[in-house]
């Protein structure tokens, strides 16, 4: 299986996503500071893996200063340690909240250990690293639950009659290179596809940074799950195409908001609108930890901007796709010089046009008033 993520007790290494797919090479990350960098320049990129990589890039640290004797003894100090790191990791991306949940459910571990009467900084810091080290595994096996439970829904309600099998189109990236393992939107793909109920993926390209072309397309020809890649601008041709049948479109998030709208890479909102269109399903697929109840609706979401260079120009390997395994990566200008730039990395898909959404404990739709409901979720017997 592809991994984005390497971790044994204190080494962090990622897959650089910025030479993918030309050269497959891992980075050593060592301290918060090296995870934010990875983050914020999208070395590691998609809401789960950075959630986890920003977690273990302080377990990271952490080890290492137990190792070397420079943790402090004191629990507080060590509680206020982390703390500050966090906080600071959190500020990497804006937009995705598995990395401000992720952060908020380990500070209440390091707050609960400190409250033990006798307790060491090292307990306090083995605590953060055991509660990181958890992260990882518990999304591996979210991802395959969401797998099955989306390639279930889709069997059931997605196959019209005459169909053999299943089409289906997803954007950006959501598979084993933007968590942990597995996929969330691709985990369905290669859940359908494990279960023979695959006819056909299609993928976007995904401008401006191509998660799709770069990455998407690499898993599935990695897999060999039957695929093609279609521009962004080329989703209502294909829609609109009955030889090709579309039955559903499904695509990861970065944040869903109380009331189902969903904060999703740039054009996912476009998808929705056509799939309304067409009559094709349309699913968001993620794991509870992308839900933010907190967040009312899609508004109170905050769009990251992004550079205007990721626009204006374009990265690929010198002296082509064939060259040898050291290539180098170089950025091409494409646009006119001077021009204005808007790139917002993300975009709203309102509730309304959403139908379901495909989570580990489950699919959910709206309820008969027209509302998605998901409180439901997080009852403590589930
Ligand atoms: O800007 P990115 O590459 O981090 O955006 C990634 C996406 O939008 C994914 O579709 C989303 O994070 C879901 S990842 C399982």
């Amino acid at each position: 299986m592809l991994q984005a993520i390497k971790y044994n007790k204190g080494d962090l290494e990622i897959l650089d996503q910025l030479q993918l797919p030309f050269v497959q090479k891992y980075i050593p990350i060592q301290t918060a500071e090296d995870g934010w960098h990875a983050i914020k320049d999208m070395k590691v990129r998609g809401a789960p893996a950075i959630a986890i990589v920003a977690m273990l890039a302080l377990a990271s640290e952490l080890t290492a200063a137990m190792k070397n004797d420079q943790l402090s003894k004191l629990p507080e100090e060590v509680c206020h340690v982390i703390r500050d790191k966090l906080t600071y990791l959190v500020t990497s991306r804006p937009t995705a909240v598995n990395l401000s949940d992720a952060a908020g459910k380990l500070e209440i571990v390091v707050t609960n250990c400190a409250k033990v009467t006798g307790s060491h900084g090292r307990d306090i810091a083995t605590a953060f690293i055991q509660a990181a080290e958890d992260m990882l595994g518990k999304d591996l096996e979210d991802n395959q639950r969401i797998g099955h439970n989306g390639a279930e829904w889709i069997a059931a309600n997605a196959i019209k009659p005459g169909n053999s099998g299943v089409a289906v189109l997803t954007h950006c990236n959501t598979g084993s290179l933007a968590t942990s393992g597995y996929g969330t939107a691709l985990g369905v793909v290669r859940s359908l596809a494990s279960k023979n109920i695959l006819r056909h993926a299609y993928c976007t390209e995904t401008r401006p940074y191509n998660q799709g072309s770069r990455l998407t397309a690499f898993e599935l020809v990695h897999d060999q799950i039957p695929a093609t890649l279609i521009t962004d601008s080329m989703a209502a041709a294909l829609l609109a195409d009955t030889r090709v049948g579309v039955n559903a479109i499904v695509v990861g998030a970065d944040r869903v908001a109380a009331n189902g709208d969903t904060a999703n890479k740039i054009g996912t909102y476009a998808l929705a609108v056509l799939a309304r269109h067409h009559g094709v399903k349309f699913l968001v697929a993620a794991p509870r930890t992308t839900i933010d109840l907190a967040t009312g609706s899609g508004q109170d979401i905050t769009i990251e901007q992004r550079p205007a260079s990721e626009v204006t120009s374009i990265k690929g390997p010198r002296g082509g796709a064939e060259a040898a395994d050291n290539i180098a990566i170089e950025t091409v200008q494409i646009a006119a010089p001077g021009i204005n730039v808007w790139n917002p990395a993300f975009d709203i898909t309102p509730s309304s046009l959403i139908d379901g959404i495909i989570t580990e404990v489950g699919v959910v739709e709206k309820g008969s008033d027209g509302q998605y409901h998901l409180g439901g979720l997080f009852d403590s017997s589930i």
